[in-house]
């Protein structure tokens, strides 16, 4: 069984590129939905991606996370090569425990509480011990602020508190790049701005590495080091949020800004 102590240690210092995709392709029935795309990321930066549904946003984040195999391109992680010939590549194996992602719905077991929610893949999948996993997931629910948490069962839950348990428990493997695909898009306002603002800590305490898609511009203007839109599965703009949001020449970016803005 894989234990922790067997995984690659961590390269990549904060300013550094953390991750490097050239050329990512996918196909599907025949339709591509991701061509061309080329991007880098550093470590300790917040990317927000947006661009309309069905773009091909969430496409690049699953290839990234391993979920799901482009046709062409490379993948580089923390200075290897995770991914090429439509395949990950062995050094994945290690590499992925750097890797987190979260998604718009709640993917916790409503019927268990929280710290099993979070404990259950570490000590199933790595041979976690017990009393590691509960000192990881207390350290994981205090980064979100739910450690007060840890018994309750998810359903006692609110939205938010939710989704701020769903980033702890991508927390548990102390990833290097996190990856979030629109969480706060079924909360409110308030309660979305909470969330983001924990991603916001995350970046700033542990030097994260996050990608969000979003279409919240509020926290795309004041949050984010680069700001990526898609386009009909392209990278269309990949820009400083301040020339995004104020001199763009591209205007289907204008157009997109304008019409979620605020
Ligand atoms: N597994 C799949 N099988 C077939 N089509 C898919 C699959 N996943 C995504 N698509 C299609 O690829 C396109 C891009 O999807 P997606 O990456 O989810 O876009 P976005 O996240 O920007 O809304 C969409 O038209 C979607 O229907
Ligand atoms: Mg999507």
């Amino acid at each position: 069984m894989k234990t922790l102590e067997s995984t690659a240690p961590f390269h990549t210092e904060i300013g550094g590129v953390l991750v490097s995709a050239r050329g990512l392709q996918k196909s599907f029935h025949g339709r591509t939905i991701m061509r061309n795309v080329d991007f880098d990321m550093h470590a300790g930066d917040i990317t927000v991606i947006i661009g309309k549904s069905g773009s091909g946003k969430s496409t690049m984040l699953r290839a990234l996370a391993g979920l799901t195999e482009p046709d062409e391109g490379t993948i580089d992680f923390d200075g290897v090569r995770v991914f090429e010939d439509q395949q990950r590549t062995e050094a994945w194996a290690d590499k992925s425990f750097h890797v987190g992602m979260v998604f718009q719905t709640y993917t916790l077991w409503p019927h268990m509480n929280v710290l099993d929610n979070l404990t259950l893949a570490p000590r199933k999948r790595l041979g976690m011990s017990g009393s590691e996993a509960r000192d990881r997931a207390e350290s994981a629910l205090a980064e979100v602020g739910m450690k007060q948490h840890i018994l309750s069962r998810c359903t006692q839950l609110s939205g938010g508190e939710r989704q701020r348990v769903a980033i702890a428990r991508a927390l548990m493997m102390k990833p290097r790049l996190l990856l979030c695909d629109e969480i706060t898009s079924a909360l409110d306002p308030p309660v979305a701005a909470e969330v983001l603002e924990v991603l916001r800590r995350l970046k700033a305490e542990e030097g994260i590495a996050i990608a969000l898609v979003t279409h919240d511009m509020a926290f795309a203007s004041k949050a984010a080091d680069r700001l990526v839109f898609f386009q009909d599965g392209e990278i269309a703009v990949n820009t400083t949020p301040e020339l995004a949001f104020t001199r763009s020449d591209n205007e289907e970016l204008n157009k997109f800004i304008d019409a979620v803005r605020f």
